[in-house]
């Protein structure tokens, strides 16, 4: 591993950006990571993030916490762009601490970042279920409430966490009036209270300027939540989720000036895969595609739904790079395909969606835990090198397993 020849290359401020559907593997590297960096930010999005990272066999799943929280003595961030469903957060920190890990003392929460109540999980489903009736199918969110918080933030009647110990329950008893006469929606006012009651006496020493903080910090690792084709702006609208998950997002969510980014890394796997509705051009269903799912684990981290799976498009790479700016890929689960007797790979697709595809040799050797670039197979080398050919970005990250060791850097 040449981990100090990767760091020189990636500077002090550090994007992990998810170049497809989400699930690359983003939590993975961030902890890989974590380490060399002074602070791990979170930017945006909520608790429809699920970030698994495996360490000495054992797992932990982030859905708000950076996933840099299991090194003691990181400071975390969860900045601006993001909405907070607080007991999740609450039972993150719990979890950790259950384990030995501290995490109130070094967690800096942003005044500016939303409060995602229960209410928005019940629009969210509400929401969901008229798309049904109406189009025959949802979008297939994670129902964390995740749309309709970021609805209150632009129609400007959100609750940011530098309110969190002011009375609210004015506030919630009109929101109340308003979502039964919406939704046919009853918001538990008493259970929201105290919801903000618990987090209150935990997290108010939290909440300060994290752009101060940022500013002041040696070195920063942002962790993208989401992916390129779920942005709001850029991704497979409208399936799509409600936050930016690209690079931008990520620094507009934490405040950060474009010029702080000195590199970004796009997380893709060595396939793909997606969770929800909406269009998948080289999605494989039947045998083929079980087999990937069953190999790979594909099962959602937040909602245990299995993902849809299908073959890397590079034209989706290139589209990711293009707008990201990536300079470094993390390409995961090449460990994977290590059954697959050949892999093909899409080259992009006609105005009729027709997919052209580049059919690779398979290497059918197990890639699992490989360190060094040289051991693994020729026709796994091969298949990375297309990539960076193709994409004009180097493979500087390869996954060959989930846990924290198994990972070339080259
Ligand atoms: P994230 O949301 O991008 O952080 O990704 P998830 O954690 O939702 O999903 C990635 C899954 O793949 C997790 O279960 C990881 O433990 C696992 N994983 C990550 N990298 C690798 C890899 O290189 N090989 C294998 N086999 N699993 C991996
Ligand atoms: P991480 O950070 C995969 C998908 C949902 C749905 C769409 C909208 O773990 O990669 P939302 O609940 O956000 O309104 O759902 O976005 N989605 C994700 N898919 N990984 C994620 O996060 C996702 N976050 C949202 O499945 O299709
Ligand atoms: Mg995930």
């Amino acid at each position: 591993m040449n981990v100090q020849k990767l760091l020189s290359s990636l500077g002090p401020c550090c994007a992990v950006i998810g170049a497809q559907w989400g699930d690359e593997g983003k939590g993975k590297v961030i902890d890989l990571l974590a380490e060399h960096f002074d602070v791990i930010a979170r930017a945006c999005g909520g608790a429809n993030a699920g970030h698994t990272i495996v360490v000495n066999g054992k797992k932990y799943v982030f859905h708000l916490l950076p996933s840099g929280a299991l090194h003691p003595g990181k400071t975390v961030v969860l900045g601006a762009g993001m909405v907070i469903h607080l007991p999740t957060l609450l039972e993150e920190i719990h979890t950790l601490e259950e384990n030995g890990i501290e995490v109130v003392s070094r967690l800096r929460i942003s005044p500016a970042a939303h409060i995602l109540f229960e209410f928005h999980k019940d629009i969210d489903t509400a929401l969901e279920e008229r798309r049904a009736k109406v189009k025959g199918k949802g979008i297939g969110t994670t129902r964390r409430g995740i749309g309709p918080a970021y609805m209150d933030k632009a129609a400007r009647a959100g609750i940011r966490m530098e309110r969190l110990g002011t009375d609210l329950r004015k506030e919630l008893e009109e929101r109340a009036k308003d979502l039964l006469a919406m939704y046919g929606i009853t918001v538990q006012i008493e259970s929201e209270l105290q919801h903000l009651e618990d987090a209150r006496k935990i997290l108010n020493g939290c909440v300060t300027d994290t752009i101060a903080l940022l500013r002041r910090s040696k070195s920063i690792l942002i962790e993208g939540a989401q992916a390129t084709l779920l942005d709001l702006d850029h991704g497979t609208y409208p399936y799509v989720t409600s936050s930016n998950t690209t690079v931008m997002g990520a620094l507009q969510g934490l405040g950060l000036p474009p010029s702080a980014l000195t590199s970004c890394i796009g997380v893709a796997k060595a396939y793909c895969t997606r969770v929800g509705e909406g269009d998948f051009l080289t999605e494989v269903e039947g045998e083929t595609g079980e087999r990937l799912r069953k190999r790979g684990g594909e099962y959602g981290s937040t909602t245990g739904r299995p993902r849809r799976c299908g073959w890397l498009n590079i034209a989706d790479l290139n589209r990711g790079a293009l707008i990201n700016g990536f300079t470094h890929w993390n390409i995961t689960k090449l460990d994977v395909l290590d059954e697959e007797p050949e892999v093909p790979v899409a080259l992009g697709a006609d105005a009729d969606g027709k997919v052209a595809y580049q059919t690779l040799p398979g290497w059918k050797t197990s890639t699992v835990g490989v360190t060094d670039f040289r051991k693994l197979p020729d026709a796994a080398q091969r298949f990375l090198r297309f990539i960076e050919e193709q994409t004009h970005v180097p493979t500087s990250l390869i996954g060959t397993g989930p846990g924290r060791e198994q990972m070339i850097i080259s």
